[in-house]
């Protein structure tokens, strides 16, 4: 059989990335121009920014990808891109690179979920024993998906407001954390004790679907009434309560998904995969089911990269899935 070789694109937020992948698991290059710092200063991503400098870097980084992986556009065997979902003008500049390149080498086309991608990277890691559960955490999403076998997802919880990464982001910002604040309040909550008692979202019982927006404005709350009454409440204790908080939710429920659909290997990915914490907890909470395998990519493959989007595209590929040149970015894309 040919080797299979994948270029990826990634661009559905701010970061610019693409990637080749042999066979669907040997990572040959990964190339990712973060926007961060230019973003930092307007505390978030600004979707418009994003875009130009996409359209900035996008060639640059395609060049830099094919260059390290030492391969010519004509022994590729074909261009995966994110679809969607992710901001709409961003999307578009990888989509519109990749049908170029399909085009101009007449190469076979493969659309890619951003989610499905997160959680392929794991095959650049080890195996995928099914079924499975990912719990894909990042700055725009929070996402529990079930998987029976390759290129089957079902989406059995996600978040009803903001995405765990964002809460934390949003939380840093009124504890005058520097974008993006989740690994400022990650090392505060380690100098601190969780003794304020922050709501936890359990929801409708059995309800898998997180909400962090009333957590969110619980933590606000608390630091405005304080600085009202003249009281100091200490930074670390506040980013300790809150992560306590956030991690116990997503990790009990992921627990109690991992028993009812009785899967072999649970998957940890998204920026929040970071986090101490959500690591530690589910680590051992995983272990006492025994028999579970918990795999947590290494950091540059739990953040958005292209990899992911390679690895995810060379099992698509094979499953005869294509695009063709219509292909449209889309923001809301369903997995
Ligand atoms: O996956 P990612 O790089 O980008 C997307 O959002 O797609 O995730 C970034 C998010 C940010 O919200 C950031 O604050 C959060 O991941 N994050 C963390 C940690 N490191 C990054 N959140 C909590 N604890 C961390 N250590
Ligand atoms: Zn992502």
């Amino acid at each position: 059989m040919n080797d299979l070789y994948i270029l990826g694109i990634e661009t559905s937020c701010d970061e610019t990335a693409a990637a080749v992948v042999k066979n669907g698991t040997q990572i040959l290059s990964n190339v990712v121009a973060s926007q961060i710092e230019v973003h930092k200063r307007y505390g978030g991503v600004v979707p418009e920014i994003a875009s130009r400098q996409h359209v900035e870097q996008i060639t640059i980084v395609i060049e830099e990808a094919m260059r390290q992986a030492e391969l010519n556009f004509s022994d590729l065997t074909g261009v995966a891109v994110t679809q969607g979902p992710g901001l709409v003008g961003a999307l578009l500049i990888g989509v519109e690179a990749a049908k170029t390149l399909a085009f101009a080498h007449s190469l076979p086309l493969i659309p890619v979920h951003h989610i499905a991608g997160h959680i392929y990277a794991n095959r650049l890691v080890k195996e995928m024993t099914f079924p499975l559960l990912a719990l894909v955490v990042s700055g725009g999403h929070t996402e529990l998906v079930y998987m029976k076998e390759h290129g089957h997802f079902k989406v059995i919880g996600e978040t009803r407001d903001d995405a765990a990464g964002e809460a934390y982001d949003k939380v840093a910002r009124v504890l005058s954390m520097p974008y993006p604040g989740g690994p400022h309040i990650d090392r505060l909550a380690h100098e601190g004790e969780a003794n304020i008692d922050f709501p936890r979202a359990w929801l409708e019982e059995g309800s898998y679907d997180f909400s962090f927006s009333g957590l969110k404005s619980a933590v606000i709350n608390t630091v405005h009434n304080a600085e009202q009454r003249g009281e100091t409440i200490e930074p670390a204790d506040l980013a300790a309560s809150f992560q306590t908080s956030v991690v116990e939710v997503l990790v009990e429920k992921t627990v109690r998904a991992v028993q009812e659909y009785q899967v072999n290997q649970v998957i940890l990915a998204g920026g929040v995969a970071a986090n101490k914490g959500l690591r530690n907890h589910l680590t051992e909470r995983i272990a006492e089911l025994g028999n579970v395998d918990l795999v947590i990519p290494p950091m540059n493959l739990c953040t958005d990269n292209a990899a992911m989007i390679a690895a995810c595209g060379s099992v698509f590929f094979e499953k005869g899935i294509r695009a063709d040149l219509s292909l449209n970015a889309n923001p809301g894309l369903d997995l």
